[in-house]
């Protein structure tokens, strides 16, 4: 178990498809593991497998005590939305491009099925956070970042912002 190296924007494995896990195994339980330590250690409320560069549909997932939102740790493995409705436009970050943020549009509600860890079967029902960021992190595992939505002015913007602010770019 180890805290991983999360990759950061730019990084061409962020942009890859994940496959699906086909076999619970142990290997699986140290990947969850590592993923567990190394959210925390970030201060994340989220992180997708494809983030420390593990090409494989898993993702985890902690929203503290917020009201509404289910608690403690939770791991998503071959998750899937199932259902979504309505429309949240809210300011989202992500461990990958730390210091940025911006708004987004996402569904308001998601039913989310997924296996838990032990490969049980699970759905999910989840409201705005939670159900922005299970798309979050589900986009990740698809190769997709949220700033992939911005306008095409806000795009050149955040670019702009990376290229000075990137960590280890001083
Ligand atoms: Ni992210």
């Amino acid at each position: 178990m180890a805290v991983r190296r999360i990759l950061l924007y730019g990084d061409p494995l962020l942009r890859e498809q994940a496959r699906e896990i086909r076999e619970i195994n142990g290997r699986l339980q140290e990947l969850i593991e590592d993923l567990r330590e190394t959210m925390y250690a970030a201060k994340g409320l989220g992180l997708a497998a494809t983030q420390i560069g593990v090409l494989e549909k898993v993702f985890v997932t902690d929203f503290g005590e917020r009201e509404g939102l289910p608690r403690g740790f939770m791991v998503f493995i071959n998750p899937e939305i199932v259902e979504a409705e309505g429309e949240l436009y809210e300011e989202e970050g992500c461990l990958s491009i730390p210091g940025y943020s911006a708004r987004v549009k996402r569904a308001a509600r998601v039913l989310v099925r997924a296996l838990d860890r032990e490969g049980k079967p699970f759905e999910m029902e989840l409201s705005g956070l939670g159900a922005r960021a299970i798309q979050h992190e589900l986009d990740h595992l698809n190769g997709i970042l949220y700033v992939d939505y911005l306008s095409p002015l806000k795009r050149k913007l955040f670019l702009r912002w990376w290229k000075k602010h990137r960590p280890g770019n001083q």
